[in-house]
């Protein structure tokens, strides 16, 4: 009887967290419902990027791009999987709280956090343009893992890229 209940409870308690986590993103359903027929960037309904699972796991092209920048920029302080390190905080949970446009900031300006224990820094990416031609592609990547859509590790399956990509990737670049 007395165990019964103990994994109704903790069945319940499960529930809650399932929900929870499906409502923390910041900006609301991360559903893509709108590709841009220039860039083959998906967007969901409140107009922010956002990535494309298939059921079989593909992922769209901007979220394994976004894999690719975030090892090469952001994975040296924040950790593979963006699961954060001793220094640097784990965004797959600052994503349940910022949305798009303060994820966006925070990695043009950086962010600091002065403290007598610490000094924590972001650097400022808005000259980078590594980072800045890719922003929207690290920015889907960090969406689907904060909501659960893309697990940790190289994406496996990719759909290809859209005819537009190498356009606007190559204008932002200068070239
Ligand atoms: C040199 C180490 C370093 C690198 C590289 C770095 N970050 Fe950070 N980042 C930090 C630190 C430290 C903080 C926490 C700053 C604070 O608390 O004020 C942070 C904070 C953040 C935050 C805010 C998190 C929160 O909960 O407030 C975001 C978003 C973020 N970084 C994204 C990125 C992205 C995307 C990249 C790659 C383009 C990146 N960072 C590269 C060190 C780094």
């Amino acid at each position: 009887m007395k165990l019964a209940s103990l994994i109704l409870g903790a069945f319940a308690l499960f529930l809650c967290f399932g929900q929870s986590m499906a409502m923390a993103d910041p900006n609301g359903d991360p559903a893509a419902v709108k590709q841009d027929a220039k860039t083959g960037l998906w967007y969901d309904k409140a107009g922010n990027p956002t990535f494309k699972v298939e059921k079989d796991g593909t992922v769209d092209w901007y979220t394994s791009v976004g894999y690719l920048q975030y090892g090469a920029n952001c994975l040296v302080c924040h950790g593979p999987d963006a699961l954060g390190s001793s220094y640097a905080p784990n965004l797959t949970d600052s994503l349940t709280s910022l949305n798009y446009a303060e994820v966006y900031g925070i990695i043009v300006g950086g962010k600091r956090d002065v403290n007598a224990s610490q000094d924590l820094v972001m650097p400022a990416w808005g000259d980078n343009k590594n980072v800045m031609c890719h922003i929207n592609a690290i920015y889907v990547y960090l969406r689907a893992r904060s909501d659960g859509a893309v697990g940790r590790g190289r994406p496996s399956k990719v759909a290809p890229k859209p005819a537009g990509y190498d356009e606007q990737e190559n204008k932002c670049f200068g070239d």
